[in-house]
């Protein structure tokens, strides 16, 4: 396989790399520290290998122990969000495979970005701190030193001390618990990953969390107050496990746990090893979110098992995934479904192209990431482009039930490894070998080389689809005198989903007079509407409608939760509302104390604020 280099990880993951790290955590909420001791098994890919370098962010280094010998050690100059190398001199020249252990002692420092702190005032229950880690893209060297690139996959064993009355769960299996000998108010609390994970897979969460077994291989877990909703909400959950299973092989990982988050968690989900994180955004009541369920899931496969080299390929992760995730809700509920899903990606990446600039290189496929930090450059087009592709050779190469051969077959030929697009590529071609001609008639360079929309766009079923189109051009359509033609009834054909999809095609068009907004709400009422992704768009029609009294609706919302996709959406929104923007500023600045670290750093670039002084805690 090619040889790359990861624009965004210093660690020297060509020279030597890690196989295990054997962690020692101690959670102190007190002063928002890990102190940590990781001692990290590498094996050596060159003779007379005499340094390493290894991924920190904000760490404090305090010692460094090769073999037993204590080295020198330097931390190189730091990177605005790559952090600092860490070069390590070893005792003794390595020679190819050969294994040394180097442990590590350090501090994590309150500012680390893989982390948020929160206190007792801003859980469910109000009692207790809670800490919770995001690690993915490149924040794993803010907890860990390691090789941060997800290119290196090693097992890990974990032993993490927490004050006694808490829970802590990790990305791997328990592997029990025991009172800290050294503190009678703390345990210490042990897990176990023994299938190789890249970096970015790391998890920790540590909370007064409760649980609830849903089925034969899951848990749920959260705070007390919501577990009960989380167990009707994540009820199809083993169902999913075993459609997945049935299209693409055996779930490797054992247990498959989801942890419902505190609302700041910044992503819809994150598919955590054995254990999935998730917004309590998807708490809708009636299960009509799970499709983010069905897409962790499918990570279980398409990124955990098979994984991008770097984050130039995070469309293999996530094109890959979302279409695993469509033909899981393809077969629990229809092919009609799958392909309404499919439109409404379509239209997404129509949104994301727009956003971007149809010339900007980060609407590549795969993008160059030199000097661009991953969270910066986080879109819908790695999903939307690569889910299109995927689709569109579906339909070249002969259909659903064929693709998901190529799909199973890629997954058994990768699985363990990490690749780029050209490996991908290949395998294509090896298994379609008598279909070379349908390949070669594929625009490749167009789909692959090339920013902006795709050059053709695949064939979709719009029958799910045409009852949202229609409704939402009655409305962009419509005169002030026929406003009292619509009511409530128009919206009862329509199911939540369509909901969404009919707010996000009126999204698209030219904004409708306030009339109109006002209208709809005297009609539909979304104001009362809970379902997140039904509220958070109709919130940003009125503001970009300028309806005023919406303005404090939007910025509750933007501020109660933190997922980015709800709440820089609804902050960019408000900033371009001149009577909205210096509220939006003004409540942006009081929250951002408050807020998870990627979150505050992403909408101040949104609404131009300056970046915080990282603040002593
Ligand atoms: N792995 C991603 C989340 C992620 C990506 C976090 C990059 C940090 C950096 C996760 O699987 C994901 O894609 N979540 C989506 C789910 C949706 C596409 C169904 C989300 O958070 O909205
Ligand atoms: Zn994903």
């Amino acid at each position: 396989m090619a040889e790359v280099v990861d624009p965004s990880s210093f660690a020297a993951f060509r020279s030597c790399r890690i196989k295990h790290l054997n962690l020692k955590l101690r959670v102190d909420f007190a002063i928002r520290v890990i102190g940590g001791r990781a001692a990290l098994t590498i094996e050596s890919q060159q003779d007379e290998l005499r340094e390493l370098v290894l991924d920190t962010k904000d760490l404090k280094i305090h010692k460094v122990v090769v073999n037993g010998q204590e080295t020198n050690f330097s931390l190189g100059e730091t990177h605005s969000f790559k952090g600092a190398p860490l070069k390590i001199t070893l005792p003794c020249e390595l020679m190819r495979g050969q294994d040394v252990i180097v442990e590590v002692s350090y501090d994590t420092t309150p500012q680390a970005s893989a982390l948020q702190w929160l206190p007792p005032e801003l859980t469910a229950g109000k009692k207790h701190p809670y800490l919770f880690s995001q690690c993915q893209a490149i924040h794993c060297r803010s907890i860990v030193p390691c090789q941060d690139t997800p290119s290196v996959k090693q097992t890990y064993y974990a032993q993490v001390s927490v004050p006694k009355e808490l829970v802590a769960l990790m990305s791997a299996v328990h592997d029990g618990e025991a009172p800290d000998p050294e503190d009678s108010s703390r345990k210490i609390c042990r897990f176990k990953q023994s299938v190789p994970i890249p970096s970015y897979l790391l998890a920790l969460v540590v909370g007064p969390l409760e649980s609830r077994k849903i089925g034969p291989r899951t848990t749920v877990w959260s705070e007390k107050e919501l577990v009960d909703e989380a167990a009707y909400e994540f009820g199809e959950t083993e169902s999913m496990l075993q459609t997945a299973e049935d299209l693409v092989g055996p779930y490797v990982w054992g247990q498959y746990d989801l942890l419902v988050l505190p609302p700041s968690f910044p992503y819809g989900g994150m598919e955590n090893p054995c254990l999935t994180f998730v917004t309590p955004t998807l708490l809708a009541g009636d299960r009509s979110l799970s499709n983010v369920i069905a897409h962790e899931i499918a990570h279980s496969w398409t990124g955990n098992l098979v994984t991008n080299k770097t984050w130039e390929h995070f469309w293999l992760n996530e094109g890959h995934t979302v279409y695993l995730e469509r033909r899981i809700g393809g077969r629990l509920f229809s092919e009609q479904f799958r392909h309404f899903q499919a439109v409404g990606g379509w239209k997404e990446l129509k949104d994301s192209v727009g956003t971007f600039g149809a010339q900007n290189p980060l609407t590549n496929l795969v993008p160059s990431l030199n000097e661009v930090d991953p969270d910066v450059a986080y879109s819908s087009i790695p999903y939307e482009k690569g889910f299109a592709f995927l689709f569109y050779l579906e339909q070249q190469l002969g259909g659903p039930d064929i693709f998901v051969g190529f799909l199973k077959a890629y997954l058994h030929a990768f699985a363990y490894k990490s690749i780029i697009t050209d490996d991908w590529k290949n395998f294509l071609y090896s298994y379609f070998k008598d279909k070379v001609d349908i390949l070669e008639k594929v625009n490749w360079k167009a789909w692959m080389d090339s920013p902006g929309m795709p050059p053709i766009k695949p064939e979709y079923d719009m029958t799910l689809a045409n009852a949202c189109i229609a409704l939402s051009q009655r409305w962009s359509k419509a005169a002030h005198c026929d406003l009292c033609s619509f009511n409530a009834e128009d919206l009862k054909k329509l199911s939540s989903h369509q909901r969404i999809e009919f707010l996000a095609l009126l999204l698209q068009e030219e904004p409708l007079p306030v009339s109109h907004v006002k209208r709809m709400q005297e009609v539909y009422n979304f104001n009362a509407v809970k379902n997140s992704e039904i509220r958070a768009r109709w919130l940003r029609l009125c503001i970009r409608c300028r309806w005023e009294e919406a303005i404090p609706l939007a910025l509750k919302m933007a501020t109660e939760q933190g997922r980015l996709k709800f709440t820089r959406p609804l902050f960019r929104e408000l900033y371009n509302f001149d009577k909205a923007r210096d509220e939006a500023v003004r409540t942006f600045l009081r929250h951002r104390p408050f807020m998870h670290p990627v979150s505050a750093m992403l909408v101040g670039k949104d609404l131009k604020v300056e970046p915080a002084h990282s603040t002593s805690f």
